[in-house]
């Protein structure tokens, strides 16, 4: 009997020792298959079961499951949120490694005590560590496919090219400008607004929630930017003013980690104007602070990011997306009260004045 097990054990054994080491040493420096992703992510749940959960909020156009991970101490009340989608883009990488590097992050200052545990029993962190799964996968099966951008979605009748840009297919003046109507074209903006069913699952998840999300964090790659909205020079956000001001802190805290500059303002300013993103949609729908991040770099080595620079890339990133995070929790929490009301009222006039030059 004991002989007959004894195998058994010891293979069971083996196993739990493969999968410790394994768990011990996920790489943060290197890039990784969506399969290890995947993997990650179960693993962060099983170590973290307190305060992580896996929520699957749609399926990609190949039926591919999409995930986040929503990460705060659990409660009755009706918590905050802060929104971060990584990997939109799907030649981006070093947009999921940040997003994985930001989770194992938060949760060891959580762990901590401090700050972070003091911001998580207020909200909840919802991380999509890559949201363009198709996309993704598509990007790893080779050199001559390393730099796919889209999703993986047909085009439309007739045109026998793949894929939509899913940050030109969000409901934020939809097709107006910095768009493509061919479908062959990398900034192709679909059928319709919200015409990917992964455009429209993070629609329809965050219009749920949009009274309790404080921020909209939409991670991408490359040129060193913070983006605020909007890419349609023709509008102008209620609270642009501050968004800037938010944006320029977390630029200067990336800058005191390793010297990086980044530059801060809407597409039109310092990029291209461009519609239909979801940092747009996001403000759009009534989220106050909605950023997009251009990690690096800044063109030398583009979308092929040396796997040296991701370590730096994403300690800078941290820093300035955490400097974002803490201001907007100190603006709900902090009881800032006359604060609020001022700037407020503030956006409420912004709004009227905004309205006469809008579309
Ligand atoms: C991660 O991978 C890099 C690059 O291959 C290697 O230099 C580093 O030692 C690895 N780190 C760990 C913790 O295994
Ligand atoms: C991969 O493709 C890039 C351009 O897309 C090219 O410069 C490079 O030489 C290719 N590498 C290999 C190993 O084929
Ligand atoms: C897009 O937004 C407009 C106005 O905000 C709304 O009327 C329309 O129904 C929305 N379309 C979709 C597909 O959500
Ligand atoms: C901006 O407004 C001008 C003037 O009304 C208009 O001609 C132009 O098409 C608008 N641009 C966009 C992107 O909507
Ligand atoms: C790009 O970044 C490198 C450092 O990675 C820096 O030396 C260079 O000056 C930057 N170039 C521009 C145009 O910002
Ligand atoms: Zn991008």
């Amino acid at each position: 009997m004991l002989a007959s097990l004894g195998p058994l054990v010891a293979i069971l054994l083996l196993r739990m020792g493969a999968a410790s080491t394994e768990r011990a040493s996920y790489n943060y420096s290197v890039y990784h298959p969506f399969s290890e992703i995947d993997n990650w992510m179960s693993q962060i749940l099983f170590d973290n079961p307190d305060i992580v959960s896996v929520e699957r909020y749609g399926k990609t156009y190949e039926k591919r499951d999409i995930n986040l991970l929503k990460i705060g101490e659990r409660s009755g009340a009706v918590k905050k949120a802060i929104w971060m989608d990584c990997g939109i883009h799907a030649r981006e990488w070093i947009s999921p490694a940040f997003c994985q590097y930001f989770v194992k992050q938060i949760l060891q200052e959580y762990r901590q005590g401090g700050k972070m545990a003091e911001m998580m029993a207020d909200l909840d962190f919802y991380v999509t560590p890559v949201l363009n799964v198709d996309g993704y996968i598509y990007s790893w099966l080779g050199n001559t496919t390393r730099l796919w951008r889209k999703n993986r979605s047909p085009g439309s009748a007739g045109c026998t090219c793949f894929g939509t840009d899913l940050n030109r297919n969000f409901n934020a003046t939809w097709g107006a400008i910095g768009v493509s109507t061919d479908c062959c074209a990398e900034t192709y903006g679909g059928s319709g607004p919200l015409s990917t069913p992964e455009a429209a699952s993070v629609a329809r998840y965050v219009e749920q929630r949009k009274a309790d999300v404080l921020c909209f964090l939409t991670i991408h790659s490359y040129g060193q930017l913070i983006l605020v909205p909007y890419g349609n020079p023709n509008l102008t956000a209620p609270n642009y003013e501050e968004l800037m001001m938010v944006g320029q802190g977390a630029a200067e805290e990336i800058k005191k980690v390793h010297g990086m500059s980044y530059r801060v303002g809407t597409s039109p300013d310092i990029l291209y104007p461009n519609s239909g993103s979801s940092r747009d949609w996001a403000r759009l729908t009534g989220i106050p602070f909605s950023f997009t991040f251009e990690l690096r770099d800044n063109g030398t080595f583009g979308f092929r990011l040396p796997e040296n620079q991701i370590q730096p890339t994403c300690e800078e990133a941290y820093s300035g997306a955490m400097h974002i995070v803490r201001y907007v929790h100190h603006q709900e929490f902090s009881g800032a009260a006359a604060t609020a009301a001022a700037s407020l009222w503030g956006a409420l006039l912004a709004t009227g004045v905004t309205a006469a030059h809008a579309l």
